[in-house]
């Protein structure tokens, strides 16, 4: 393939990319480099709840406007994220709640009103939503959040049904990071699915986020966890790849990496029912990985010069499905 839009065509996987706007408005080597790559997209920020209320009753939607509609020019398909997380919440809200002055009737009613505007909003547009992220500890405890401790644990059900009332054609999706092998984290996410399915709450999709690092093993049992949500009747995506090693670069670490890379992609492919594999951005310039981890960076498919690196070329040397 020449390019991973072509990948993408050739192994009838959709191939995506988060995007950072500030970029997208302000750079135009990085719009012509995520148009030109990928057919799906992801806003890193720009769908948080913080994003777009950022006070009470003030919606700010430039910001997933402007993504929503670049997809729509270049032919991308789009992943909501996020509706529910106990991250990048406004702070009125979480003040609210804290101070008392919001209580757990009101604080549902909040739920309900953000997930069903914002999905409504976008209604047909937005192929797929993340709409609850990380709602489970490491040690496989659900997690502890205000929507938990003010609402109980049905809030992960009534997240889906809103969802699901305000687009009924949208995929809807429970989103983790660590499920690539966190065997507390998987169990307990796959008795969630299950639990859900047997109420028969809407519940389409399971997200890898697939935040990996060269420093650790691969997870060589990938496919076989993404295969155990499968058979559950999911589909299956990889929503926010990078692959970060401790810095500085060199060819061995940037061939390690690529091989990460190549495997999460193959392991995708090697399960039928996984059919998006989404990059948590696509240049070294523009990447959350070295703002959070110390010394850590260089995750993504370019270099800061947007240059391929060996990651790039080890996902356009896949081959198709088995
Ligand atoms: O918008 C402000 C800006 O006004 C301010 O000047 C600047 C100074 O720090 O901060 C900006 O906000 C930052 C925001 O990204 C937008 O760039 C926040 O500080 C920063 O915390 C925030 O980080 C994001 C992080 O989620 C927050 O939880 C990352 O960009 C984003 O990549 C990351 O994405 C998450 C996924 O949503 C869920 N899975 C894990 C993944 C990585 O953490």
């Amino acid at each position: 393939a020449k390019d991973l839009r072509q990948l993408s065509q050739q192994l009838h996987i959709k191939i995506g990319s988060a995007v950072d706007i500030a970029s997208l408005r302000d750079e135009p080597m990085y719009r012509k480099t995520l148009n030109r790559e990928f057919n799906h997209v992801t806003a890193e920020n720009a769908m948080k709840w913080e994003s777009v209320e950022p006070e009470r009753g003030v919606y700010t939607w430039d910001d997933a406007d402007a993504l929503v509609e670049n997809a729509r020019r270049n032919h991308q398909q789009i992943r909501g994220h996020t509706l529910l997380w106990h991250n990048q919440l406004p702070a009125w809200l979480t003040s609210g709640v804290e101070d008392g002055s919001i209580d757990a009737t009101e604080l549902r009613e909040i739920l309900r009103d953000h997930i069903t505007t914002q999905v409504r909003r976008y209604k047909g547009k937005i192929r797929a939503w993340d709409v609850v992220n990380e709602v489970v500890e490491e040690d496989g405890s659900m997690r502890q959040s205000i929507w938990l401790t003010h609402l109980g644990p049905g809030y992960i059900a009534d997240a889906f049904r809103w969802a699901h009332k305000a687009d009924p054609h949208a995929k809807l999706f429970i989103n983790d990071y660590n499920l690539e092998w966190n065997a507390p984290k998987i169990e307990t996410t796959l008795n969630i699915v299950k639990d859900l399915k047997a109420e028969r709450v809407p519940i389409h999709g399971i997200g890898f986020q697939g935040h990996l690092g060269i420093q650790y093993d691969y997870p060589g049992d990938w496919a076989n966890v993404m295969q155990r949500f499968a058979d559950l009747g999911l589909e299956v995506a990889v929503t926010e790849l990078d692959v970060r090693m401790v810095l500085p670069v060199t060819p061995e670490k940037l061939a390690t990496q690529a091989d990460y890379y190549r495997r999460a992609l193959t392991d995708c492919l090697s399960v039928r029912a996984c059919r998006e594999l989404t990059v948590w951005g696509f240049t070294d310039l523009h990447s959350w990985v070295p703002g959070w981890f110390d010394g850590e960076g260089a995750a993504t498919l370019m270099d800061e010069n947007y240059a391929p690196k060996p990651a790039y070329k080890a996902l356009l040397s896949v081959k198709g499905r088995k």
